[in-house]
C-alpha cells in the first residue's frame, strides 16, 4: 500500500506522480487521527508563532464536530507545556446550529468553549462565533457583518475543516453555490442523523444553521481539511478525484491552491492509489498485495478465483503477476490462502494438523476472552463463534466493556420499575417509587441521576447474562468490566485513563488467555468502539512482558456497522441455518436495543438482521470467489501487537 507516512503538510500541487494522477487535492495519509492531529497543530502553532515574531494577528478559521477535538487537545497541551500564546490569535467559527442557545450542550458555542476557548489565553473579544440567538429578522445583516469582520481583520490565514457524510464543508451543503458567503441554510437530512446522537433524537436536532460559504472558505490563504475513519471513506474518494459539482460542495477545494487533506487509513482507503494501487502505477508486489488483487479481479470480473483467465490479469492491469509465476500457480495459491481462512473450530481444532488452519491446535482446550463495548456486541458480532467456542469446550470468558446504560430508552427502564412494583403486591419501596417519579418527569434528552442509570446498567447486565446463558456460559465468565470512560451519562465519553487500563489489566492478568477476541470496529474514530479498543491497545502494551502474552493471539471482529474487506480476513467461521437461528435468538435477549432503538445510526435495519445480511454477504463473497457455499460466515482479521 503506497502509504506516504509525513511529518510535514506542506502543501504540492496533486495529480503530479504516477501513483496520484487520479487525484485532484493534495492530501497525506497518516497511520491515525492522533498523529493526523498533531501535524495540524504543529502547523497552526507555527503559524501562530510566525506571526507573532512579527507582531501581527493570526486570523483562524476554526471547525467543530468529533475530527477536531484532537487537534484542539493538542494546541491546549502546546499553550500549557510549550508555553504557546494565543494572545495574537483572532478565530472566526464556520458554523452554528439556529435557532440555538449559546448555554445549550449541542451549541457550537458551548463546544469551542469547552473544547479550546477555556482553556488557552485568547482574549474574549477575539473570538467569534456565529450567533445561534439572533433573530430571523437579522439574520442576514448578522452574516454580512460577520464576512466584514473576516475581512476587516485581513482574512483568514488559515482555515481548518472536517467534512461531512455529505460531502459539506461547515454546513455547506449538497446545492450550496461556489460564490456563497455566510447565510442561513437547511441542514440536509444525512448531516441531521449523524448529529442526532448528541441531541439525543433526530427530531431535537435544528433543521438550520448559519455557515461561512464556500467562498468565504475559498478566501482563506491556507485551508486543512481532516477527516477520520471509514464512514468518510467514499465522500473523501469523490472530493478528491472526482468533477467539481454543487452535489459535493468540499469538491469546490479543488479550486483553492493550498490545501491539504489529512487523512488516516480508513479515510483514505477508497482512494485509487491505495484501494487498487495497479491501477495507477507499477507495484512492488508483496503477498497480502497480490492477494488483494486477486480477490478484487474476482469480484470485478465476476469469477471464482480459478476461472480466472490470463486475458483477466492482462486486461486488468494485472500483467505483472504472472511475470514470476504461471496462472495455474498464482490461482491456486490465492485460492489455497481463501480456503485457509475457513474453520469451523475458531479455538483451533485439536490433534489436526495446525500448518494451514488460522488457530493453534494447543492447547486443546483454550482460555478466552471476548471483549465486547457494549453489551450485545458479542453476539451479534461473533454470536455463532462465541457459540462454537463454548461447545468446543473452551474456557470462554465475555467481559462487557462498558455499562451501555444510555442506549436503555427510559420507557423501557419505567417497564422494569414496574414489574418490580407488581411483584412487591403494593409493598412498594421507597427507592421504586423515587424511580419511577424521576423517569416521569425526565425530560428527554435530560441527564439522569446516578441510580437511573445504575437501573439502566442492571437492565442490560441481565440482558446480557441471558443471551450468555442461552449459549450455555457459566454466569461467572460473564465480567462487567464498566470502564470509567464510559459512566459520564452523556453522549459524550472521557478519555480513556489509567483507570480504564487498570481494569483491562487485572481482567487479562487474572485469566492469562490464549485468545482475545475485540472490536476492531474503527468506523467511528471518537466512538465507544474505538475508545473500547484503544483501551485494549494500551492495556496490551503494559502487559508486555508477561510471558503469558507470547501465547496469546488477537483476533479483532467489526462491530454492526460494516464487514472487513474480503482480502482483510484471517479467519472464517461459517455457520449453518441452525447456527444462524441460535445467534438470532442470543441477539433477541438484548431486547432493550430492539425496534429503533438510540444511537442504532443511519441504517434503520434492526441489529439481528443487519448481523443476519452481513454474515449471508460474506458468505456469499467466498462462495462467489469459488469457494464453499456456507449458510453465513462471521470475520476476524488477526491483531499483531
Ligand atoms: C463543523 C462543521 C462540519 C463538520 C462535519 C464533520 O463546524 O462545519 O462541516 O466538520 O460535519 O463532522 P465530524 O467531524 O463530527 O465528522
Amino acid at each position: 500500500m503506497a502509504l506516504i507516512s509525513p511529518t510535514e503538510l506542506t502543501y504540492k500541487a496533486p495529480g503530479t506522480h504516477e501513483e496520484n494522477r487520479f487525484e485532484k487535492l493534495h492530501n497525506i495519509v497518516v497511520p491515525s487521527a492522533a498523529k493526523g492531529s498533531e501535524l495540524i497543530a504543529q502547523e497552526i502553532a507555527d503559524l501562530i508563532r510566525s506571526k507573532q515574531s512579527k507582531n501581527k494577528k493570526c486570523v483562524l478559521g476554526l471547525a467543530t464536530g468529533s475530527s477536531p477535538l484532537s487537534v484542539y487537545a493538542e494546541l491546549v497541551r502546546m499553550h500549557r507545556e510549550e508555553g504557546l500564546s494565543f494572545e495574537n490569535v483572532i478565530t472566526f467559527n464556520l458554523d452554528e446550529y439556529w435557532p440555538m442557545t449559546k448555554d445549550n450542550l449541542q451549541s457550537y458555542h458551548h463546544f469551542m468553549h469547552e473544547n479550546l476557548f477555556d482553556h488557552i489565553d485568547i482574549k474574549p473579544e477575539n473570538i467569534h462565533i456565529p450567533d445561534g440567538e439572533v433573530k430571523s429578522s437579522q439574520v442576514r445583516t448578522f452574516c454580512q457583518e460577520y464576512e466584514a469582520k473576516i475581512a476587516d481583520v485581513g482574512g483568514l490565514d488559515f482555515q481548518l475543516l472536517g467534512i461531512g457524510r455529505t460531502g459539506h464543508i461547515g454546513f455547506n451543503e449538497p446545492g450550496s453555490n461556489q460564490n456563497s458567503r455566510t447565510r442561513l441554510v437547511n441542514l440536509d437530512h444525512i448531516t441531521r442523523e449523524d448529529a442526532a446522537e448528541g441531541f439525543q433524537g433526530l427530531e431535537f436536532v435544528p433543521k438550520r444553521a448559519i455557515t461561512m460559504g464556500i467562498a468565504t472558505v475559498l478566501s482563506a490563504k491556507r485551508v486543512v481539511l481532516m477527516a477520520w475513519g471509514q464512514k468518510k471513506s467514499a465522500v473523501i474518494q469523490q472530493a478528491v478525484e472526482g468533477a467539481i459539482t454543487s452535489t459535493l460542495p468540499s469538491s469546490f477545494l479543488q479550486l483553492h491552491k493550498n490545501t491539504t487533506l489529512v487523512l488516516d487509513e480508513e479515510a483514505a482507503a477508497d482512494l485509487t492509489r491505495i484501494k487498487t494501487p495497479w491501477l495507477v502505477q507499477t507495484c512492488e508486489w508483496n503477498d497480502k498485495l497480490k492477494y488483494q488483487a486477486v480477490v478484487w479481479l474476482c469480484r470485478k470480473t465476476g469469477k471464482s478465483v480459478l476461472k480466472l483467465t490470463e486475458s483477466d490479469y492482462n486486461e486488468n492491469a494485472l500483467a505483472d503477476l504472472l511475470e514470476t509465476q504461471s496462472i495455474y500457480d498464482l490461482n491456486i495459491e490465492i485460492f489455497n490462502r481463501l480456503q485457509h481462512t475457513i474453520t469451523g473450530w475458531p479455538g483451533g481444532k485439536p490433534d489436526a494438523d495446525d500448518s494451514h488452519r488460522p488457530e493453534r491446535a494447543r492447547p486443546k482446550s483454550k482460555r478466552v476472552i471476548i471483549f465486547s463495548p457494549h453489551p450485545d456486541d458479542d453476539v451479534i458480532s461473533m454470536g455463532g463463534t462465541l457459540d462454537r467456542l463454548i461447545s468446543q469446550g473452551h474456557e470462554v470468558h465475555v467481559a462487557y466493556q462498558t455499562s451501555g446504560s444510555i442506549a436503555v430508552s427510559n420507557q423501557e427502564a419505567l417497564k422494569f420499575i414496574e414489574v418490580a412494583c407488581d411483584m412487591m403486591l403494593g409493598a412498594e419501596s421507597n427507592t421504586l417509587r423515587d424511580l419511577r417519579n424521576e423517569i416521569d418527569q425526565l425530560k428527554d434528552g435530560e441527564i439522569p441521576s446516578a441510580e437511573i442509570r445504575n437501573l439502566k446498567t442492571i437492565i442490560r447486565q441481565r440482558e446480557a447474562i441471558a443471551a450468555t446463558r442461552y449459549l450455555g456460559l457459566p454466569d461467572e465468565n460473564v465480567h462487567f468490566l464498566k470502564l470509567p470512560f464510559y459512566e459520564t451519562g452523556a453522549v459524550k465519553k472521557a478519555p480513556i485513563s489509567q483507570d480504564d487500563i487498570d481494569i483491562m489489566n487485572h481482567l487479562i492478568k487474572s485469566i492469562r488467555p490464549h485468545q482475545i477476541y475485540a472490536a476492531g470496529d474503527l468506523a467511528d474514530p471518537h466512538g465507544t468502539h474505538r475508545l473500547c479498543i484503544d483501551a485494549l491497545q494500551q492495556s496490551l502494551s503494559q502487559l508486555r512482558k508477561e510471558p503469558f502474552l507470547k501465547d496469546c493471539w488477537v483476533w479483532l471482529y467489526r462491530g454492526a456497522w460494516h464487514e472487513y474487506e474480503p482480502y482483510q480476513i484471517d479467519m472464517a467461521v461459517p455457520m449453518s441455518p441452525a447456527q444462524v437461528r441460535r445467534k438470532r435468538r442470543a441477539i433477541f435477549f438484548h431486547q432493550t436495543q430492539k425496534d429503533g432503538v438510540m444511537f442504532q445510526g443511519n441504517d434503520p435495519r434492526e441489529f439481528w438482521v443487519r448481523a443476519e445480511d452481513r454474515n449471508r454477504e460474506t458468505a456469499a463473497i467466498y462462495r462467489d470467489l469459488g469457494l464453499s457455499d456456507y449458510a453465513a460466515i462471521e470475520a476476524f482479521k488477526r491483531y499483531y501487537y
